[in-house]
């Protein structure tokens, strides 16, 4: 979920885009537009009331005091983790009557408390229950519930015992062992799935927040999509695209809608393929720790994945020989597309999910062949130039998953400065 504070965006921004800062339109603002020419006509869009959001059927309203009992009154050794808004504490409640329960007894609960209540954070936290609240999807995570009352503002999740994609490629430690590749290839598939549910919907929708931190993995591994709080209503009839305010997380955006404030399905696309190539390379997408040259992971890895003798220069090295040189093409040549700068170009989400599906067929046919001599000389002098990440003096963040404390720079959503 997002967050609006311009000191943070000051503080984290890698200023990739080359442009000089400007505060883009505002979010109330939001209108679609005709045609790539411009923006003839403007409608503004009809969304549900909040009464009829609060109404969802599947959702159930927690009392303040339920969601207190169920976290223990929020005790600081049950939070799972913290983002932009707030903290996210670990609860338990009935699985049939869903009032709060023994801990350790019913069914395991994360808890999503807003510790801000500007109208922002509002908005935010009913998007998240207005899209939520609508779509079931085994790669969307599931809301079960929210709690708004005076000024708080909760919402109730099903637990993801294993936390979120950005730990498991990123932190190091011994609860987090590195992800194989055939469980790589699995989250990016089932991720990729969610996103083209939502934009496959009736009424389209943009994610606009895709990231490692808010993709979380359940005990088999399966990816789910979670904060719809940046989440938009696509363009309807011939409207091209929405014009929103620029908001999102530094080095997932796609470079035109970073210029232009004119979001479609592709910016989602672009997102993707960054969060790809952080799966393929284990690398964060902006990291201050790397050389110079380095820290940009897209300016970084796009020329040496358009080489196939340099492919190897960007895989993850803990991977080792767990994949065919076939296979680490074929993603490569996918993450190329998805971060090309022609829109056009870019593959949708449907035609993503079925490239990954062959590659995942790909390698459970070949199951573990063996790499050639080549493969394997040109690896090992990639191996030579990958740096190793040292954890340096960012974000310190504590995770109950792991109980591991761990300090990294980390972007968090927001409105972003072109
Ligand atoms: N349903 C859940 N089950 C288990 N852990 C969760 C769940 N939801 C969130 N978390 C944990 O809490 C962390 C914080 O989540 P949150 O969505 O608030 O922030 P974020 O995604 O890390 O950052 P941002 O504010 O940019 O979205 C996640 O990274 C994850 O580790
Ligand atoms: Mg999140």
């Amino acid at each position: 979920m997002g967050i609006c504070l311009s000191a943070q965006i000051k503080a984290e921004s890698p200023s990739n885009t080359g442009a000089s800062p400007k505060y883009m339109s505002s979010e109330a603002n939001d209108t679609q537009s005709m045609g790539s020419k411009g923006s003839s006509v403007s409608i503004r869009t009809n969304p549900r009331t909040e009464g009829e959001i609060l109404q969802s059927p599947n959702l159930k309203s927690f009392s303040f005091a339920e969601v207190k009992s169920a976290t223990r009154n929020f005790r600081p050794d049950s939070v799972l983790g913290e983002g932009g808004f707030g903290c996210v504490f670990k609860g338990w409640i009935d699985e049939q009557s869903l009032t709060a329960s023994k801990p350790g007894t019913g069914m395991v609960i994360a808890v999503k408390r807003l510790n801000q209540d500007g109208w922002q954070g509002h908005q935010e936290w009913l998007a998240e229950v207005d899209y939520l609240g609508k779509f079931s999807h085994p790669n969307l995570v599931k809301l079960i519930g929210y709690c708004l009352e005076d000024e708080q503002r909760l919402l109730v999740y099903e637990f993801m015992p294993r936390g979120s994609l950005e730990n498991h490629l990123f932190r190091r430690g011994s609860y987090f062992e590195p992800l194989s590749w055939t469980l790589r290839l699995k989250v990016a598939l089932g991720a990729a799935k969610g996103l083209a549910f939502l934009h496959n919907a009736e009424t389209q929708v943009i994610y606009r927040d895709f990231k490692t931190s808010n993709i979380l993995i359940d005990s088999d591994y399966n990816p789910k999509l979670s904060d719809f709080g940046l989440a938009k209503d696509g363009p309807t009839g011939d409207k091209s695209h929405v014009s929103t305010r620029i908001m999102g997380t530094y080095g997932y955006a796609a470079p035109e809608y970073l210029m232009t404030g004119h979001l479609t399905t592709k910016s989602d696309v672009y997102s993707y393929g960054v969060v790809l190539l952080e799966i393929l390379s284990g690398r964060r997408v902006v990291d201050k720790n790397r050389p110079p040259g380095e820290q940009k992971l897209v300016d970084w890895a796009k020329p040496l994945l358009a080489n196939k003798r340099k492919i190897f220069r960007v895989i993850d090295n803990r991977l080792q020989d767990q994949y065919s040189m076939e296979e680490a093409c074929k993603v490569a040549t996918l993450a190329l597309r998805c971060l090309t700068t022609e829109i056009k170009l870019r593959p949708n989400m449907t035609e993503v999910v079925a490239h990954l599906e062959h590659i995942q067929t790909l390698h459970e046919t070949g199951g573990g062949r063996n790499i050639d001599k080549l493969e394997r000389r040109t690896r090992r002098r990639s191996d030579s130039v990958v740096v190793s990440q040292k954890p340096n003096a960012g974000f310190a963040r504590q995770s109950a998953v792991g109980g591991i404390a761990a300090a990294y720079p980390r972007p968090s959503a927001s409105p972003l400065f072109v």
